[in-house]
């Protein structure tokens, strides 16, 4: 029986292994951590969307009035007949938006790692918009990928990236995705990126420690999904949610901190915390409009218009790529 229940407890599929790998790599490591792409089981992404609506987190909000309020001069940098290709697409309701502002587009690809969600986000899309062919793709955004045939014979593509995700890569995470997306888009392309603007300390540490308490239930939903998936031995009444913004990096650490110290078991391995330390589960840079310009002249893309809301909070900032580029 228990030899039965050992050998049970490792016959892991192939993504739960990918988890406890990338688990017992993160926790073995002097500053501990775990990526973030782990926060999105069903009930990371349902505590995500719970953190979208809370009064202190601005970005979505601001983001979608910036759309609605200046969509139409964003617009203007998509030509007719365009294909707009968004890379991360989730729930759609930004493209809406945009899609809203400009009619002139003749192909929408959502992609998104998450086959059926891209799939049944674009069907439910697709009525809305008839005159428009909606061609989504299953595929890893920060790689490079073929578009379908619509869209690379289009006579010109452009590129979404809303919701600061791009604040959620490490710089140079960031610098390798804008390549991939120029490889991907073409020569020509242009490209319309959502991104977080560098503010005030308390603004900021305001977001992402909500008072109803969602972020810090996103952040713990973590070490629930190790328990379960992994055989994971968390106390959670032992670890706390800590998100501070770092100055001097230009970036929103989030960390669960340990209250004592422990033995914790996970993936088959015990890992050691000290009183206070912590692991590291998530950045979110933000920028200037210089910083993320600066970031994309280097590889490549040219800066093409800055929108904010009036209080500088949220940026749309547009960027595009050489006729004669090479990529
Ligand atoms: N990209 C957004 C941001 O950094 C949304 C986001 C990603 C987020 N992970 C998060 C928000 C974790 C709160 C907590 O703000």
């Amino acid at each position: 029986m228990v030899a039965l229940a050992r050998t049970q407890s490792f016959a892991y599929d192939a993504e739960t292994s990918a988890f406890a790998a990338d688990v017992i790599t993160g926790l073995s490591a002097q500053r501990k951590r775990v990526p973030p792409k782990y926060f999105y089981d069903e009930k990371g992404s349902e505590l995500f969307e719970r953190i979208t609506e809370q009064p202190e987190y601005y970005p979505t909000r601001c983001e979608m009035s910036i759309l609605r309020e200046q969509g139409a001069d964003i617009a203007k940098l998509i030509a007719p007949g365009a294909a707009l290709t968004e890379f991360g697409s989730g729930s759609n309701q930004k493209a809406r938006i945009l899609l809203a502002a400009a009619p002139q587009l003749a192909v929408y690809v959502p992609v998104d790692i998450c086959g059926p969600m891209v799939e049944q986000e674009a069907a439910e899309l697709a009525p809305d918009f008839p005159a428009l062919k909606v061609l989504p793709v299953a595929a890893d955004f920060t790689q490079t990928f073929a578009l379908p045939q619509e869209a690379a014979d289009a006579p010109a593509r452009v590129g979404f990236f809303p919701g600061s995700t791009i604040g959620n890569l490490e710089p140079h995470e960031a610098a390798s995705f804008l390549r991939n997306a120029a490889k991907t888009l073409g020569s020509g392309a242009r490209m319309i990126i959502g991104a977080d603007l560098v503010k005030d300390s308390e603004t900021l540490n305001a977001a992402y420690n909500d008072a109803a308490g969602f972020t810090e239930k996103f952040n713990l939903n973590l070490l629930t999904r190790i328990n379960r998936e992994l055989g994971g031995t968390f106390d959670l009444s032992t670890f706390e949610h800590h998100a501070f913004y770092n100055r001097e990096r230009q970036r929103i650490e989030m960390h669960l901190a340990s209250t004592r110290r422990q033995k914790v078991k996970a993936a088959g391995e015990t890992f050691e915390f000290r009183a206070g330390e912590t692991i590291h589960t998530e950045n979110s840079y933000k920028h200037t409009p210089d910083s993320l310009a600066a970031l994309a002249r280097g590889v490549g893309w040219e800066p093409a218009g800055v929108w904010t809301d009036a209080e500088r909070r949220f940026s749309i900032q547009a960027f595009s790529l050489p006729k004669t580029a090479k990529v």
